[in-house]
């Protein structure tokens, strides 16, 4: 059976515009009535798909959509992204990445939508999830490390978002402790992690990812008391939402297997030179009372270690970090 992710594959690539269905039928090895049937769910899917005689089939125009069949096609990883599932929209990738756990879904399993209508914030807030503009997404990862240390696994996630937009989108991107990302001071992603585990053992952690790509100015919502920004926003162009997500998932696939293998040290070191306020004076509010110190680092279990003025190294678990 052909993939239809596979013809699409070929389809785009097809440097003549045309490709015969001969020649798709023979480089997937599959027969040409297979093809047909497949590019008939294409059409289904809104990809429009002309057909000529004796020159074969060329790509139109596709919607823009995620489809799982394309992000596995020539995804390099070895863990994440074993099993895409895809949704035109979801109530939230979290939501359904915990559903699918529980019945057992394999590590590495990625949820993508293209849109959420109850996509969740931290604190219990709403992230606005509007269709086909932003990347919606959640892993599922069974690592086999201690309770304690599972918040690693949030500042893994951001090194991989951070790092994808420098490198996709040309931006200069900027961890903020304990796991938003911005650009320019202004927040372009956020990350909800959320764990099923007993004492001693983690069943698994979700990593929710949410990242602001093509959203206009006019889709935020009004109420925000932070500042936001999209790459749209940042750099005045679109991003390619596929390449984006394969280039994460490439990424993020790289940092855990060197979490597993070599510990938290190398994925500290690159948050930290992404952190904008290591070495430097910052007030943390801790709701109570506001500490005034110099950010050193991040401890083993993704606390905040800050310098007090006295000298004495204080571990912040939670708190809002201001220059
Ligand atoms: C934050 O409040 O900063 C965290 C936002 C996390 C949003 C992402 S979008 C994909 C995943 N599904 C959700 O419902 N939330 C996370």
């Amino acid at each position: 059976m052909a993939s239809y992710g596979k013809i699409l594959s070929l389809l785009r690539t097809s440097s003549a515009g045309y490709i015969s269905g001969q020649e798709i039928s023979n480089q997937l090895h599959v027969s040409r009535a297979a093809v047909w049937k497949q590019i008939k769910v294409l059409r289904e899917l809104g990809f429009e798909v002309e057909s000529k005689h004796s020159q074969g089939y060329r790509l139109l125009s596709s919607p823009d959509i995620l489809l799982a069949a394309e992000i596995e096609n020539e995804l390099n990883c070895s863990l994440i992204g074993r099993s895409v599932v895809s949704f035109p929209v979801i109530d939230s990738t979290n939501v359904q990445a915990r559903r699918l756990a529980d019945e057992g879904a394999l590590e590495g399993t990625v949820v993508v939508a293209d849109q959420q209508s109850a996509g969740r914030g931290r604190l219990g807030r709403r992230w606005e999830s509007p269709f086909g503009v932003n990347l919606y997404c959640s892993i599922i990862l069974r690592p086999d490390i201690p309770v304690q240390q599972a918040p690693q696994l949030t500042f893994l996630s951001a090194v991989a978002v951070a790092e994808t937009l420098n490198e996709i989108c040309n931006l200069t991107a900027e961890v903020k402790w304990p796991n938003d990302i911005l650009v320019n001071g202004a927040k372009i992603s956020g990350l909800l992690n959320e764990m099923s585990a007993e004492t001693e053992q983690i069943h698994f952690v979700i990593l929710g990812v949410g990242i602001n790509l093509n959203m206009a100015a006019d889709q935020f919502p009004r109420e925000l008391n932070y500042p936001v920004t999209s790459v749209l926003l940042a750099t005045e162009e679109k991003v390619d939402r596929l390449l984006f997500l394969r280039t994460f998932l490439q990424r993020l696939d790289a940092c855990y297997a060197e979490l597993l293998t070599q510990g938290f040290a190398p994925v500290r070191r690159r948050w930290e030179s992404l952190c904008n306020v290591i070495n430097r004076q910052v007030d943390v509010d801790l709701g109570a009372e506001v500490l005034r110190g110099t950010v050193v680092g991040l401890d083993p279990e993704g606390a905040l270690r800050l310098q007090l003025e006295n000298g004495e190294i204080k571990k912040i678990l939670a708190g809002d970090v201001r220059p």
